[in-house]
């Protein structure tokens, strides 16, 4: 079975997540599934809590969005527990989405460069310097990790604007074209 995606308003995107230890069973299979769930939904980035797993776990493949940010050519990773420190005060706001938020992108200011330190799927460490959109989708798979959603960037007037999109999202009332969970409170399961 294909991993659903949790949506907005599933309690377990707000935990905040717990480090992966190197014995974690079965995460050589975990990390395939959640790249094979991330590209059956078009996403360029999944962290665990979006499947379920309040674990500090990410899959990124930003080489699709290559032709538009030609830093991310090739820049597949995965990162456990990893921790990022900002280098560079000024933010940049461009448009995101989230597969846990269907149907919403707002523009949402962040950094653009960090440096990123992190272990590989081998446990390897590595500690990186990171620019441009990699640095924003490793800022928002992070705080997926922080039980934070990039929502919680945006204007309160913004998010006053989008008010009945994420209802609907938490009480089911939308059609995903990917496998996804909703909220325990929404009328569908
Ligand atoms: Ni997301």
């Amino acid at each position: 079975m294909k991993l659903p995606i949790y949506l907005y308003g599933h309690p377990v995107l707000r935990n905040i997540s717990e480090p992966l230890a190197q014995d974690y069973q079965g995460l050589g299979d975990l990390i395939s599934r959640m790249f094979e769930a991330m590209y059956e939904s078009e996403g360029v980035g999944l962290a665990a809590p979006q499947i379920g797993l309040n674990i500090r776990l990410v899959v990124i493949d930003a080489d699709p969005v290559s032709d538009a940010f030609a830093d991310c050519a090739g820049k597949k990773m995965v990162l456990i527990n990893p921790e990022i420190e900002i280098l560079e005060g000024d933010k940049i706001s461009r448009s995101e989405g989230c597969l846990s938020l269907p149907g919403i992108s707002e523009n949402v200011p962040r950094v653009e460069h960090i440096r990123l330190k992190y272990l590989d799927e081998n446990f390897q460490a590595h500690d990186e310097e990171i620019s441009g959109f990699l640095a924003r989708i490793v800022q928002h798979e992070c705080d997926h990790l922080e039980g934070k959603m990039f929502i919680d960037h945006i204007s309160a007037i913004r998010k006053q604007l989008i008010r009945n999109k994420l209802a609907n999202i938490a009480s089911g009332k939308i059609r995903v074209d990917y496998p996804v969970k909703f909220a325990p409170t929404a009328r569908r399961k």
